[in-house]
């Protein structure tokens, strides 16, 4: 069957009192829109539509791509919001999701049941409820005796009786496609000068049509973000998600709650992650790794058998058996084939280290290649930038590289080749030749007095 998405994200968000429209905080490092989309996307066939007003230029600009966009001009409630993807949905048959922007836990999985119930319902419409003795401004839902649904009360309405009902509206629904539209041009304004896609229900009723509904049982997917508390309770939620499927999946986290993982990140059986560690989007960790403690990685491939200890890596590649830390620092384009080891305070950055090279202490390596088990004594920087331009390093395995030594760029290292401590390089050095000094020159020269 068909099943149309719509994403209701035109409301100010005003109290989290923020420059940012509500729907681009990031939750998880991404905007909660964009988490919302993702789940929607997985039950529909096209692209979902979400409906936008405040700040529709900025999300437009990070939506483009995955949703099509109406806009509601002025924002007079929920049934409005929906009234105006009429255009684009006249005549539609199937279903039609209506979920909200800042609802960013529903999983997929919530929503393709959502559907399911309302495929077997004869009637026009099936709505999420949830139990909660914390209903937060939730409209609560109406049942006769038999237990039929009647109709939904919104908080402000509602009497000092009927605000004691726990059966709270999550407000998404499923309706019918064909019923929708001719209901929503039915329905009355509210006393708040509001239109309520919730008086749908009512207005279905009347029409002696059944009104389904699917309690969800775990509440918390319907949180909705109204405020920075309220987004930072997604953020744990979210988190313990994403923690509690790793550990099931043979993943040790000594401490979840300061383990910080975005969905999507994968990560090896008996890998052991330690408290404070973040790993990003764009990351992928192999088995039997140990990351942590306080170790920040985005963007990354990290191989098997890898420790990395107190220390930030940024798009980077790291092979099979890589030591890094404490204090290491990977930036991007940094690739550490097998092996290497690199110890506390270096960076790489645009350079490929050969396997089994190491380094061990405060080196800089910019722009450079090196071969086999090469030696990178401490204190070693590529001198790589002229103040305009990026030059290159190319060293040859088995070199030595002397503590201290400047390596100006650009510049070749032969193979087995060797610098002094403090040498300031900036000529090639041929294959098995040692050099030192300042400008470094060859040992063993010819050249009296050179
Ligand atoms: C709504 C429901 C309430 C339910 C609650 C659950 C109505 C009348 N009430 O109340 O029963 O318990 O959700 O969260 O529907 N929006 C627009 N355009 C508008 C108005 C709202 O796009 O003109 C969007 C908002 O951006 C938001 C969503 O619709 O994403 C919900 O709107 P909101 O005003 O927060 O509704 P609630 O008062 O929370
Ligand atoms: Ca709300």
């Amino acid at each position: 069957m068909n099943i149309t998405s719509i994403i209701l994200a035109a409301g100010q968000g005003t109290r989290m009192r923020s420059r940012l429209p509500k729907v681009l905080h990031l939750l998880a490092g991404r905007p909660l829109i964009c988490h919302c989309i993702d789940a929607a996307q997985q039950v529909c066939q096209q692209k979902p539509i979400v409906v936008l007003g405040h700040g529709a230029d900025a999300v437009q600009k990070v939506i483009a791509e995955t949703a099509q966009i109406v806009i509601q001009e002025q924002q007079l409630g929920t049934a409005h919001a929906v009234m105006a993807t009429e255009p684009v949905l006249a005549g539609k048959t199937g279903l039609i999701l209506v979920t909200y922007g800042d609802m960013p836990l529903l999983t997929p999985e919530t929503l393709q049941r959502l559907v399911q119930v309302q495929q077997s319902n004869p009637g026009p419409i099936t709505l999420l409820t949830i139990e909660s003795g914390a209903p937060r401004g939730f409209g609560r839902i109406l049942r006769k005796p038999d237990g039929s649904l009647i109709g939904i009360i919104e908080e402000a309405q509602a009497s000092p009786q009927q605000l004691n009902i726990s059966e709270l509206n999550a407000g998404i629904y499923c309706f019918q496609a064909k019923w929708l539209y001719g209901a929503l041009k039915r329905v009355p304004l509210s006393p708040k000068g509001e239109y309520y896609l919730t008086d749908l229900v009512g207005l279905a009723v009347a029409d002696g049509l059944h009104v389904s509904s699917l309690l969800l049982e775990d509440a918390s997917e319907a949180l909705g973000i109204n405020n920075r508390i309220h987004l930072a309770e997604a953020e744990m939620i979210l988190r313990r998600r994403t923690n509690q499927a790793l550990m099931l999946s043979g993943v040790t986290l000594v401490d979840p709650e300061t383990t910080y993982i975005d969905p999507g990140v994968r990560v090896g059986t008996d890998t052991i992650i330690y408290p404070n560690t973040h790993l990003r989007s764009g990351t992928t960790i192999g088995e039997d790794c140990r990351i942590g403690p306080n170790t920040l990685i985005e963007g990354t491939q990290v191989g098997n058998r890898c420790a990395i200890l107190y220390s930030v890596l940024e798009g980077a590649v790291v092979e099979d058996g890589v030591s890094i830390g404490p204090f290491g620092h990977l930036r991007k384009g940094a690739h550490l084939a097998e092996n290497v080891h690199m110890g506390n305070f270096g960076e790489v950055k645009d350079s490929y280290l050969g396997p089994g090279t190491k380094m061990g202490h405060f080196s800089y390596i910019g722009n450079a290649t090196t071969g086999t088990n090469v030696n990178i004594g401490a204190g070693t920087i590529t001198c790589n930038f002229d103040g305009v331009h990026k030059f290159p390093t190319e060293i040859g395995s088995d070199v030595f590289i002397g503590s201290d030594t400047m390596l100006v760029a650009p510049l070749k290292l032969g193979e087995r080749s060797r610098t002094g401590a403090g040498s300031v390089v900036t000529h090639d050095v041929p294959p098995d030749t040692t050099v030192y000094g300042v400008p470094a020159r060859q040992h063993n020269n010819q050249r009296q007095g050179d």
